[in-house]
């Protein structure tokens, strides 16, 4: 088909929930993406921090392959080794003591929840979920009251009883929270990735985990976005120090296939019986040997550790670059791989995303005045460099346009 035509057909038989960029694309292999026009862009996107080892990754491919020969779906009225070999993958390289397998972020959100709030129904009758201000946790309603963002809150209210907010980044507001509130769990970003990259300062999750053991509440750690390597150890907690109760999982996990998961300690798992949760597609069996192939290769030190590597280069070398253009950056941050600039204004941001497009590197616009930016954790300097030439000539031409 035409890149009109694609998109004109899009735009009249998809409900048109996203705002989309009016780019097509065909296809991908490693880093990069080829649109129907054939033109070549340096994928920085990996589909909003999916797939984290690029396109076409050879394992991910040569799983679907097999396992789609063997058997694509039965169901969890069975005993399933694909699902047995992530799980215990899962387990052996994390906090957790059990694993849920859904297939989405929301539902691994809403998974969190129900588990907490069960765990709570047998502690006192806990059911409130402290989450934080500017938070994203999904589309579902769960996950969606869970959200400490009103925008997406418009048009859907009332959302479910329950959640309350205090602002992020901010252990001591929590501290005053839970001395009067009837609390079973606080559940939190490890970095806000849709609110613009938001890193807490060091000790954070520390002290939120110091919270929680002294008032007996649990402690959930969306690491949907942020987890699968992405800020240079397998899961974010880790360089924290801590461990939660709850963590969700999705996102990087399948590569590109679908795949969410809950991970709980005992404590919690110990209160979920057959029939407290369930869903037809979790734990899949293609979806499963995609994960198990991707987390294999994740969890390996020497990617791990390129990832911190590339992470401190390319945030230098943006800080040379904002530097000269303080009137339009007003700021770099991020942890291994998730990098955000911000711009003094969503306008300017816009226009330099724009104009990096043209140029031939995706990234994502992002909280209105952020340059959010998730490279495959394979990626190398020289595609590194290839993105701050494009990004250093893009604010060139904003800078000479203002
Ligand atoms: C931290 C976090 N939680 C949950 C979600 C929801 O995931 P999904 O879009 O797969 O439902 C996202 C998606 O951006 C996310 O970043």
């Amino acid at each position: 088909m035409k890149t009109d035509e694609i998109i004109s057909d899009v735009d009249t038989y998809i409900l048109g929930t996203y705002g989309r960029i009016p780019l097509t694309i065909r296809e991908g292999r490693g880093s990069w993406v080829w649109d129907n026009d054939g033109n070549k862009y340096l994928d920085f996107t990996t589909g909003i921090a999916v797939t984290n080892l690029g396109h076409s990754y050879s394992a991910l491919t040569e799983a679907i392959k097999n396992q789609s020969e063997k058997i694509i779906h039965t169901s969890n009225l069975f005993y399933l080794e694909p699902q047995a070999k992530l799980a215990k993958m899962l387990v052996e390289n994390s906090f957790a003591d059990k694993v849920f397998f859904c297939n989405t972020g929301t539902e691994a959100v809403e998974g969190a929840i129900k588990f907490a709030r069960k765990w709570g129904s047998e502690n006192g009758g806990k059911y409130k979920i402290l989450s934080t201000m500017g938070s994203f946790h999904g589309r579902t309603f769960g996950a969606l009251s869970a959200t400490g963002s009103s925008k997406y809150h418009e048009g859907f209210k009332p959302m479910l009883e329950g959640f309350d907010f205090v602002p992020y980044g901010d252990a001591e507001s929590v501290a005053d929270y839970v001395k009067t509130a009837d609390l079973c769990a606080i559940i939190v970003e490890p970095i806000q990735g849709e609110n613009g990259v938001i890193v807490p300062e060091s000790g954070y999750l520390k002290e939120l985990r110091s919270i929680c053991n002294e008032n007996d509440v649990l402690l959930i750690l969306d690491e949907i976005q942020v987890g699968m390597g992405r800020t240079g150890t397998l899961f974010a907690y880790e360089q924290e120090g801590i461990e939660p109760d709850i963590m969700t999982l999705a996102k990087g996990l399948g590569g590109g296939v679908p795949c969410g998961a809950v991970l709980l300690n005992n404590k919690v798992a110990e209160k979920i019986k057959p029939g407290s949760h369930g869903t037809t597609f979790g734990g899949n069996p293609l979806a499963v040997s995609c994960a198990f192939e991707i987390l294999n290769t994740i969890k390996n030190k020497e990617l791990l550790s390129s990832v911190t590597e590339l992470g401190h280069y390319f945030k230098e070398k943006l800080n040379q670059i904002q530097s000269e253009y303080t009137d339009l950056v007003s700021g770099v941050r991020g942890k291994g791989l998730i990098v955000g600039i911000e711009f003094s204004s969503a306008e300017k941001a816009k226009k330099t995303i724009d104009k990096t497009i043209s140029e031939g590197l995706l990234t994502i616009h992002t909280a209105g005045n952020v340059m959010r930016i998730l490279p495959p954790l394979n990626t190398n300097r020289e595609e590194i460099d290839f993105a701050l030439e494009i990004i250093n000539k893009s604010l060139k031409e904003v800078h000479s346009d203002a």
